[in-house]
């Protein structure tokens, strides 16, 4: 059989830059108990009963350790203006929560909750990992979350935050 063709991953990325997300801090502890976290934009609700959100993180990301050892995440869904904090986590520097207000969820399992700076977050229970090319799909059970009221979202699209 013959292989499909693939489109250029220039065009891709400009293609799915178009499609217009929120913007996650994606974060866990690490072996040392310290926090650990990225900027993520593939997240989204999977399903309502049981309730279930994914991630897609980069089989190259820090984080993945972490995500391994807590058995789970916290989704830190940014408000908007935090463009600076986007900007911060989603490079490879250690101090990364350096300056930053965190809390540990109520449940063992999570990442660190940024209250401050999130218009809603989701504590999640490590489900499902799945291969899928250069990323691995995280698939979490929801456990514990809340929203802040009035607190509008990030969102970002074609490289742009709004
Ligand atoms: C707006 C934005 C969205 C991103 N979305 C993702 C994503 O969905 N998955 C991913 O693995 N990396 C994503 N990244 C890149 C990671 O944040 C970046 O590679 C980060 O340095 C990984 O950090 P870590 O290695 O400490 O985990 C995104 C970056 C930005 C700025």
């Amino acid at each position: 059989m013959i292989a499909p063709a693939m489109i250029d991953p220039q065009r891709f990325r400009e293609i799915m830059a178009s499609f217009p997300s929120g913007v996650v801090v994606l974060t866990a502890f690490g072996h040392d108990s310290l926090p650990r976290g990225l900027t993520v934009s593939a997240f989204c609700a999977v399903s309502l009963e049981p309730p279930l959100a994914l991630a897609c993180i980069d089989k190259s990301s820090n984080t993945l350790p972490a995500v391994q050892h807590t058995g789970g995440f916290t989704a830190n869904i940014l408000a908007a203006g935090r463009e600076q904090l986007a900007r911060r986590m989603a490079t490879k520097v250690a101090d990364k929560f350096d300056a930053i207000g965190w809390r540990r969820p109520e449940s063992p399992i999570g990442g660190p909750i940024l209250d401050d700076d999130c218009a809603a977050y989701a504590v999640c229970t490590l489900r499902d990992t799945i291969e899928a090319g250069d990323h691995w799909i995280l698939i979490g059970l929801v456990t514990e979350g809340s929203h802040r009221d009035g607190v509008s979202p990030m969102i970002f699209s074609r490289r742009g935050y709004g």
